[in-house]
């Protein structure tokens, strides 16, 4: 009876010892599974800062490039190309008499007209109402305008629409090499109801 007792005591304490053994295991198991959560998330939380700091260097760089560029453009003149106002357009006898020249109205806002009696004149390719540019009507021997419809004759002056004067003309003249020669600064105004061969003979030119 004894010695059963003693048995049944022994498996007691073993079975006891095992659940210990056990529940020190599964213990031991959980510790590992929350150190391990706690690495990912403070490994989570270097990796956003340095993403955060990242984008703050990104941004002082990229604001200070833009300020620097900005800084160095103030160093640099702000030029404004222009078409001189003297320049050339070829030879006399390129031009037949009654013809007007429109090569050089984009660049340098000038017809080059040479009436039917052969003389030359330069004219302004701006309509005297609000500035338009008209255009040569080949077929009706004269300009109009595609604003309002005012029509000029081949010397420049207005016959039609609200126009209130002839189109100003330009100083022309022979260059050393032979070539016509117009010079923007010299104008020639119209004047309300005059031809502009009349009050400014200068503005004609016979070769
Ligand atoms: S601008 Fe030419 S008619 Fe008005």
């Amino acid at each position: 009876m004894l010695r059963l007792r003693k048995k049944v005591s022994i498996e007691s304490k073993k079975k006891t010892a095992m659940q210990d053994e056990k529940k020190l295991v599964t213990e031991q198991k959980k510790e590992i599974i929350d150190r391990g959560g706690t690495e990912d998330a403070q490994a989570k939380s270097g990796e956003r800062r340095k993403f955060l700091m990242r984008v703050g260097w990104g941004s002082l760089a990229g604001f200070l490039a833009i300020n620097s560029a900005a800084f160095l453009r103030f160093f640099y003149p702000r030029v404004l190309f222009e078409p001189p106002s003297q320049f050339k357009v070829g030879f006399p006898d390129e031009y037949p008499p009654g013809q007007v020249n429109s090569q050089y109205q984009r660049e340098y806002g000038t017809w080059v007209i040479r009436l039917p009696d052969g003389a030359f004149f330069a004219m302004e390719t701006k309509c005297t109402h609000l500035g338009c540019t008209p255009s040569w009507m080949e077929s009706q021997k004269k300009f109009k305008c595609p604003c309002h419809g005012s029509g000029y004759y081949i010397t420049g002056l207005n016959f039609e629409g609200p126009a209130p004067r002839p189109m100003d003309r330009f100083k022309i003249s022979v260059a050393e090499d032979g070539q016509l020669l117009v010079d923007k600064t010299i104008k020639f105004p119209g004047v309300p109801g005059k031809e502009s061969s009349e009050v400014y003979p200068q503005s004609l030119l016979r070769v």
